[in-house]
């Protein structure tokens, strides 16, 4: 008999099934509660509920352990360029020679956008937005090509996936020139992937910009540590909307929308902009603790902090290392480094963040590396957009795959008023 969970409620006993991991953790199955008890359950932010049963990426946040199908993060980070760590998540195996040649010339294929999209940049001026501008691009995307909407078999799916990733890391290179008023530099076809994208964002019609190897081998791990990440906000509004039969680009656009907020994705930014006002103000960060240690400041330490990890990130700490190794071959110092330095010392010591288990994510370090590179703090969450595409295909893709998918539909628990009627508004007050 396998094990069950016993629940007792209103005097009647239930027993509900359990639903087994191959690693990590097992969960209660309430898909029946509601038919059963009459009850639902709360659980506010999800802390405690599996939304799916998903093949794609493990995290164990007591121990600290990210893997990508079943490899781990850290082989994946010194071992794998982008575009492998890409094939990994999305197709489930590390790619042999011929299928990475195959998903390179997809690619190369669809790098340059559809050339009356590239007029939607004169309409954005120099503020647009570039996360709401990447969004917008990716839903525009699929008036130039609606076959990638309805895919009929793998080889479509291929394509579409293909499609999207070349064409958002196009977007993102555009964007930034547009918005600096510089000429939109169209895809070459003799690079890969990282090498074009920095070749779109800083060659000029009559200056070629040449990549120092070490900017592309950084810029290939900081997207391979952001392929992908389980259930985190994005990715779950990617399948939120993947579970209505939507497309997949409009599902990875509402993926971009939710990685925005400051709490996610926008972390990288705030990390930074909190750091250069701690540098530029001559802060101390024992004072700067203080204040975030003080509910009423309403400060986080951002970049610290994590749903799942209450260990170290293990990404934070393969990038804090690549930190160090970057700004030492580029021969160039950050400041900035030295206080995110300081700010973890500090916090490593303070019962505050120790008893909450409060460690540096992903976003702590991320930022020196793109500032090394010369990514400008607008650019942050779009590169972390352009690194995390990966993982949204991959879990669109589960959705899509599911023969047994449902649309999803949470419940609620309704606080509001009972029942009441409608009266004039002379009646009203
Ligand atoms: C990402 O989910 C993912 O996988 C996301 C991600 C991915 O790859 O997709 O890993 C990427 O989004 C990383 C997180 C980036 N965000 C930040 O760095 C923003 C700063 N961090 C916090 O806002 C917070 O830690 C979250 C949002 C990351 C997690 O929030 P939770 O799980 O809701 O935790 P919580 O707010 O309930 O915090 C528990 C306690 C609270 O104090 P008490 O009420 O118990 O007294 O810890 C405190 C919080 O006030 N706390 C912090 C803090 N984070 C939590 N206090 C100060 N600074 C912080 N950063």
């Amino acid at each position: 008999m396998s094990e069950t969970a016993k629940l007792t409620l209103d005097g009647k006993e239930y027993e509900l099934p359990i639903i087994e991991s191959s690693v990590g953790d097992k969960g209660i199955d309430i898909s029946g509660l509601r038919a059963e008890t009459g009850y639902i359950t709360a659980d506010s932010g999800y802390g405690n509920t599996g939304s799916c049963q998903s093949k794609i990426t493990f995290i164990d946040g007591e121990k600290g352990i990210l893997r990508y199908r079943g490899y781990p993060i850290e082989e994946i980070a010194k071992n794998s360029s982008f575009i492998e760590a890409a094939y990994l998540v999305i197709f489930g195996k590390l790619c042999t020679q011929e299928e990475r040649d195959d998903f390179a010339k997809l690619l190369e294929q669809n790098a340059a956008l559809p050339q009356p999209m590239l007029k939607h940049f004169d309409g954005y001026g120099s503020d647009g937005q570039p996360m709401a501008i990447l969004s917008a691009m990716v839903n525009s995307l699929t008036a130039y090509d609606p076959s990638v909407m309805h895919p009929k078999d793998e080889s479509d799916v291929t394509y579409a996936a293909a499609n999207l990733m070349s064409s958002v890391r196009t977007i993102a290179a555009a964007s930034y020139k547009a918005s600096i008023g510089e000429p939109i530099m169209p895809p070459r076809y003799d690079m890969k992937y990282v090498e074009n994208f920095l070749h779109m964002m800083f060659s000029k019609p009559y200056h070629e910009y040449v990549p120092e190897p070490e900017v592309a081998v950084a810029l290939n791990m900081f997207l391979a540590l952001h392929a992908d990440h389980e259930q985190n906000c994005s990715t779950s509004t990617v399948r939120m909307v993947a579970s209505s039969q939507a497309n997949m680009y409009a599902s990875c656009a509402a993926g971009i929308t939710a990685l925005w907020g400051p709490l996610h994705g926008g972390a990288n930014v705030a990390v930074v902009q909190m750091l250069q006002e701690i540098q530029e103000e001559g802060l101390d960060p024992e004072k700067f603790m203080d204040l975030v240690k003080d509910k009423k400041s309403g400060r986080k330490l951002m970049g610290f902090g994590h749903r799942v990890y209450k260990n170290f990130d293990p990404r934070a700490k393969i990038l804090k290392g690549a930190c160090f190794d970057m700004l030492e071959k580029l021969n160039v110092s950050d400041p900035l480094l030295d206080v995110a330095l300081k700010l973890e010392e500090v916090a490593l010591k303070d019962d505050y963040f120790v008893e909450r288990k409060l460690y540096p994510n992903v976003d702590f370090y991320s930022g020196i590396i793109l500032r090394a590179i010369g990514i400008p703090l607008d650019m942050f969450t779009v590169m972390f957009a352009i690194g995390r595409m990966p993982g949204w295909i991959a879990n669109w893709k589960e959705v899509h795959d599911d023969p047994k998918a449902r649309i999803y539909r949470p419940r609620q628990i309704y606080t509001g008023e009972v029942e009441r009627h409608w009266v004039p508004r002379s009646e009203r007050s």
